[in-house]
């Protein structure tokens, strides 16, 4: 018996030491933290249980008998973030890279299946070379068991993914699979070949940053959702992120206590839109001043900036915002926000988190770079998104709503269920001199009746009425009145039930 304890404290030495304390050091020499430090700062003190320590490779191949470590270079169990359960693992770089053997993967399996059971969110820390190349075709088997479970969880728990060092092949494919990925700037990488194979294929020199380093994850490709600072500043904001989320499908997102009293008025919103229609103005300064206490979680703030995304509160209750933001590209729409904000809101949907709108939209960004870059599909997803969406949705019309873009934005005819406008709001087929132009082609040499056109144009549509007339709005309402008419609605939503017709799933323009 005592021998038996003194092998386990010792096995349970050598799995916390994971690859030895040369590449732990190393680890912090490159400014990251390991696999269990990581897991201290994510979860609640004292609330990690470890399963699977005791778990090794069974690979025989190049001499790998005789190199095993506990663990086999991932940690993984559950604890609590703010006292909820979350399932996490936190892969360990100093034992083979963090790569992925078939053990590695069963211990991620275990902890999905198990999450799968209880109904809880999966976090993933990846820092992972990818397959255990010495394993061949058992670590590929390993990464396709994992991804099956991503699919499987995909709607039914949310799942996440800090990447928190170099993930290369299949070490990048569980993370896309995820709802969210956060990176840490300077040390994180994400790619599915990397710059060896990019030069012998393409003839490019790449650094292993602009490959597939933060800055053109959350610039250019839109991959990942945040970035940080360093692994610290990271798990402390992905506290804090998970903070809005339900633990799964079936519950409604978390209460948060707020002082912020519902009825709060924001009289500065009133000269928010400025008198004239082409001044851009900061559609964040609204969401700020709207939600509770002014805590946004913003995603992708800077990708497809023209919309933005991400949670607040409204009366506790996690909301998700998404806006044309009018200072990029006039908030019009485009691929990249359109797809970007089509994912945001099908997450909503899946975790009964309330929609609200925000709009100021002056249509689809015209030219041949959208039309030939499928523009026509991939608009037609955020169409697709809100469209198909039951949970409760609310919109409010700051400014503009042209075209389709006016249906597009969660309108009434998507089934809004509370459909605002300001006063400022011009809801027509589009802009009063885009129009004039065609419809009065004829008077187009006679520069004063064009005037005189636009004029007219102007005053029939440049105000909330004609929609209002038609009921395609609900209420006009004072801007400084948005955050209190906006708590009232989503309080008479709050038992909201709608269906849609049974089926498979859904063809999503993908
Ligand atoms: C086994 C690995 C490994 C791997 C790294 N190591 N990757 N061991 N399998 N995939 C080991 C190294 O041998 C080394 O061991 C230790 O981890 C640290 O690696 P270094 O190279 O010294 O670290 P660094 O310089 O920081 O470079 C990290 C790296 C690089 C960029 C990740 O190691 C690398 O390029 N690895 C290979 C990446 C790769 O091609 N993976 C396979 C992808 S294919 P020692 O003992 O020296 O410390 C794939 C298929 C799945 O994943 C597809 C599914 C769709």
């Amino acid at each position: 018996m005592h021998d038996i304890i003194r092998q386990l404290e010792e096995k349970r030495r050598r799995a916390r030491l994971g690859g030895g304390e040369d590449r732990i050091e190393t680890q912090h020499k490159k400014g990251k933290l390991t696999a269990r430090e990581r897991l201290e700062l994510l979860l609640d003190p004292e609330s990690f249980e470890e399963w699977d320590m005791f778990v090794e490779h069974r690979c025989t191949d190049f001499g790998m008998e005789k190199q095993t470590i506990p663990g086999d270079g991932v940690v993984t169990g559950y604890g609590t973030i703010n006292g909820r359960t979350v399932f996490v693992y936190s892969q360990d770089f100093t034992v083979f890279g963090g790569s992925l053997s078939e053990p590695h993967a069963e211990k991620i399996c275990k902890i999905m299946d198990q999450a799968m059971k209880v109904g809880a969110p999966v976090i993933g820390l990846n820092d992972s070379g990818g397959a255990r190349i010495q394993e061949g075709v058992a670590s590929l088997a390993g990464y396709a068991e994992v991804f099956q479970r991503n699919v499987m969880a995909s709607g039914v728990v949310p799942q996440v993914s800090v990447v928190m060092g170099p993930c290369a092949g299949g070490a990048v494919y569980s993370p896309a699979m995820t709802d969210f990925i956060f990176m840490v700037r300077d040390t994180s990488y994400m790619f599915v070949t990397g710059p060896e194979v990019v030069k012998t294929v393409t003839h490019e020199d790449v650094t292993h940053e602009e490959l597939g380093g933060a800055g053109p994850h959350t610039t250019k490709s839109g991959v990942a959702d945040r970035a940080f600072d360093n692994d610290a500043e990271a798990l402390l904001s992905l506290r804090r992120f998970m903070d809005f989320l339900p633990a799964n499908n079936r519950e409604k997102p978390p209460v948060r206590p707020t002082p912020d009293a519902p009825d709060r008025t924001e009289p500065s919103l009133d000269t928010l839109v400025p008198d004239n229609p082409n001044t851009p103005y900061d559609i964040k300064e609204l969401i700020g001043k709207v939600v509770d206490e002014g805590d946004f979680f913003e995603l992708q703030p800077d990708y497809a900036a023209n919309m933005v995304i991400g949670f607040g509160r409204l009366e506790g209750s996690t909301i998700g915002v998404v806006a044309n933001q009018p200072m990029v590209l006039a908030g019009c729409l485009d691929i990249a926000c359109s797809i970007k904000a089509a994912r945001f809101v099908r997450f909503c949907d899946c975790f009964n988190i309330p929609i609200v709108t925000f709009v100021d939209v002056p249509g689809f960004l015209p030219g041949t770079a959208q039309e030939h870059g499928g523009i026509i599909k991939h608009g037609a997803k955020l169409l697709y998104a809100f469209a198909e969406a039951t949970v409760p949705k609310v919109t409010v019309i700051t400014r503009k709503a042209y075209g389709g873009a006016y249906d597009v934005m969660s309108s009434k005819h998507l089934r809004g269920d509370v459909n605002f406008a300001w006063p400022s709001a011009e809801i027509a087929v589009m802009g009063p001199k885009g129009a004039v132009e065609i419809i009065f082609r004829s008077e187009s040499g006679d520069a004063d009746k064009i005037a005189a056109r636009t004029e007219e144009y102007r005053k029939t549509f440049a105000n909330p009425f004609i929609a209002g007339h038609r009921g395609y709005i609900d209420d006009v309402i004072m801007p400084h009145n948005t955050r209190a008419r906006l708590c009232r609605s989503l309080r008479m939503l709050r038992n909201k039930k709608l269906d849609n017709p049974w089926k498979k799933h859904g063809n999503i323009p993908l």
